[in-house]
């Protein structure tokens, strides 16, 4: 097939559903053969189908049954593309599960759930992806491998009631901009998207905007995100690497991280007192942070 991808091997975890089947599709579409990932059970049937999708398109793409929070899951996954096809060119690190609860209710079940799923379910394939992509480097074969790890407005803003979904999407960043730096040198590329989509997720969230698409454009598809995804995932984005991105209907946005911002140095040790008169006096000619999602000032 031919695309922009063409002859590349991309693994999308959590591809059986929303924004995954349709990073999936659209990785296909553009000639990539995909590893099509889902948690084993009823899942893995939604993963089943995106595969004879792209397969009724005339691409490729084999199912991995695996759970990517486990060594086993994210070590089966890459084994599955090299088995497979023979390579693995795209790491797209999507899976995710919601435990919402406000922080007092928070039980320890649900942080650690969402952690794993999310920040170890990242982290773990992409350390057996890297691992294989510095066997080719050493070997002489160094790839133009692309990672794309999946964030949230949550993570770089703060979100009420998702303090554990909020942690882990903030160590995704903090993840990627290190895989981007420690991999560089092996041919690897690392970024996040923060997407926005109508999909089982959201799909309470995006309600309001469930109605018939305007102009016929259906503005919460996840299909609209995957374009971004897509050219990430390829060798064209060739030097663009540590960059977390904002992707939703039509619009992307390049999101700009922590800077340093009014400083004041005593050339001492403050005394405690001193430290809260220079805080505030900074904190007056500093730019206020994000609004965090759903603090919008209900009261309650
Ligand atoms: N939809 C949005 O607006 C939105 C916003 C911000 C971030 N995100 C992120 O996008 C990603 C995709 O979410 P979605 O909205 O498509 O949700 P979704 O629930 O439709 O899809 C997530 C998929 O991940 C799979 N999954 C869960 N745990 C897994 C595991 N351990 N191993 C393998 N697969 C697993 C699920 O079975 C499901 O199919 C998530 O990381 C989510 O946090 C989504």
């Amino acid at each position: 097939m031919t695309g922009i991808c063409a002859g590349r091997v991309a693994a999308v975890t959590g591809a059986g559903r929303g924004l995954g089947r349709a990073h999936a599709l659209a990785l296909a579409a553009e000639g990539a053969r995909v590893v099509v990932n889902e948690l084993p059970g009823a899942s893995v049937g939604e993963a089943r189908r995106v595969v004879e999708e792209i397969r009724e398109r005339r691409g490729e793409a084999v199912v991995h049954s695996g759970d990517v929070s486990t060594d086993d899951g994210a070590a089966t996954l890459v084994a599955t593309a090299l088995d497979a096809y023979g390579r693995l060119d795209t790491l797209v690190n999507n899976a995710g599960i919601l435990r919402d609860r406000m922080l007092v209710n928070l039980g320890e079940d649900d942080w650690d759930a969402v952690v794993a799923v999310h920040l170890k379910g990242h982290f773990l394939p992409l350390r057996h992806a890297a691992a294989h992509w510095r066997a080719e480097h050493k070997a002489g074969r160094t790839p133009q491998a692309r990672i794309v790890n999946t964030t949230s407005g949550a993570g770089l803003l703060g979100s009420v009631g998702q303090a554990n979904y909020a942690a882990a999407k903030a160590g995704i960043v903090a993840l990627t901009l290190v895989a981007a730096a420690e991999l560089a040198r092996y041919g690897v590329q690392a970024n996040a998207v923060a997407p926005a989509a109508r999909t089982r997720m959201t799909e309470h969230t995006f309600a309001a905007t469930m109605a018939a698409p305007q102009h016929g454009f259906d503005a919460m598809a996840p299909a609209n995100v995957s374009p971004l995804v897509v050219w990430l995932a390829s060798a064209h984005s060739a030097g663009v690497t540590g960059q977390i991105f904002a992707a939703e209907a039509g619009r992307i946005t390049i999101m700009e991280g922590w800077h340093p911002g009014p400083v004041t140095d005593k050339g001492d040790r403050w005394t405690p007192k001193e430290a809260g008169e220079a805080v505030r006096g900074l904190l007056a000619g500093a730019r206020a942070p994000g609004v965090v999602y759903g603090a919008g000032g209900s009261g309650d």
